[in-house]
């Protein structure tokens, strides 16, 4: 005597709504157990958690888009943007939704030139300054202290500084203008994903664009 059709029929529904059963449970679980932990790439690393995501350790829907961190050979947390590059990260301000950036090459202010002002999603770039990049023949460098220098861009013998295109700087003597650019700020603010709208009834990501 075997089993019938309708029957096995039945079985098989009964099974597979176990399965989807199953499935389901464990997404949910992820969702409030993964999401919530907290990473860091390095002991002084900032720490990442909602909205941001680090990479291969968070579940890849844990993060909002455009917030994903990864930690380099270097252990420095970096974030990488689509198209341009990748900018280290020094500093997250959970409360005031806004991150500070670095590079780990030294050549910061090279990098935010490049961005201008581009919106970095999902990040506001609230100003832009316009900085005049200088190229100094080193013998002249003492009186130049203030200015912050641009490590990536100078060699032995001619140092490479950034100043503040309103300052007057015709008189520097032993330097020539490179050009004036339209530069970045080291500060970005988010607005949308806070770390409360992971809480229940949370709107988690928020934000009206992708990317
Ligand atoms: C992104 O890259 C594409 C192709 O490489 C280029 O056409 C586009 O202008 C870039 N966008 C930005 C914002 O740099
Ligand atoms: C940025 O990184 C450079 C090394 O690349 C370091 O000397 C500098 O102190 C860092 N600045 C901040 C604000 O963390
Ligand atoms: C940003 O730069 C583009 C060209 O790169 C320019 O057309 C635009 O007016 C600039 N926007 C602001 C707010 O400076
Ligand atoms: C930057 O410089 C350009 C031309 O040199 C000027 O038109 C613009 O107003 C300046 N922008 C700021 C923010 O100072
Ligand atoms: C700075 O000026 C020196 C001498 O003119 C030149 O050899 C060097 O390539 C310049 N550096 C940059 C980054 O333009």
């Amino acid at each position: 005597m075997g089993i019938s059709n309708s029957e096995l029929q039945q079985m098989l529904i009964i099974i597979s709504f176990c399965v989807l059963l199953t499935t389901f449970f464990k997404v949910v679980g992820s969702t409030q157990s993964g999401c919530r932990s907290e990473f860091k790439c390095s002991h002084d690393g900032p720490p990442i958690h909602f909205p941001f995501r680090l990479k291969d350790r968070h579940p890849d829907h844990c993060g909002c888009p455009g917030f994903v961190v990864s930690c380099n050979d270097r252990h420095e947390t970096v974030l990488e943007l689509p198209n341009t590059s990748v900018f280290k990260v020094s500093f997250i301000d959970y409360d005031d939704q806004q991150i500070v950036v670095n590079d780990s090459d030294n050549c910061l202010l090279e990098r935010l030139s490049k961005i201008g002002n581009m919106s970095v999603s999902p990040f506001n770039l609230p100003y832009t300054n316009n900085i005049t990049f200088l190229n100094c023949s080193v013998a002249s460098t003492t009186s130049l202290d203030q200015y912050e220098t641009v490590p990536c861009l100078s060699s032995p013998s001619h140092q490479i500084y950034a100043v503040d295109s309103s300052q007057s700087i015709e008189f520097i003597l032993g330097c020539t203008k490179m050009y004036d650019v339209l530069s970045a700020p080291e500060t970005w603010h988010w607005t949308g994903p806070s770390r409360t709208e992971l809480e229940p009834g949370g709107k988690n990501c928020g934000l009206s664009k992708g990317t």
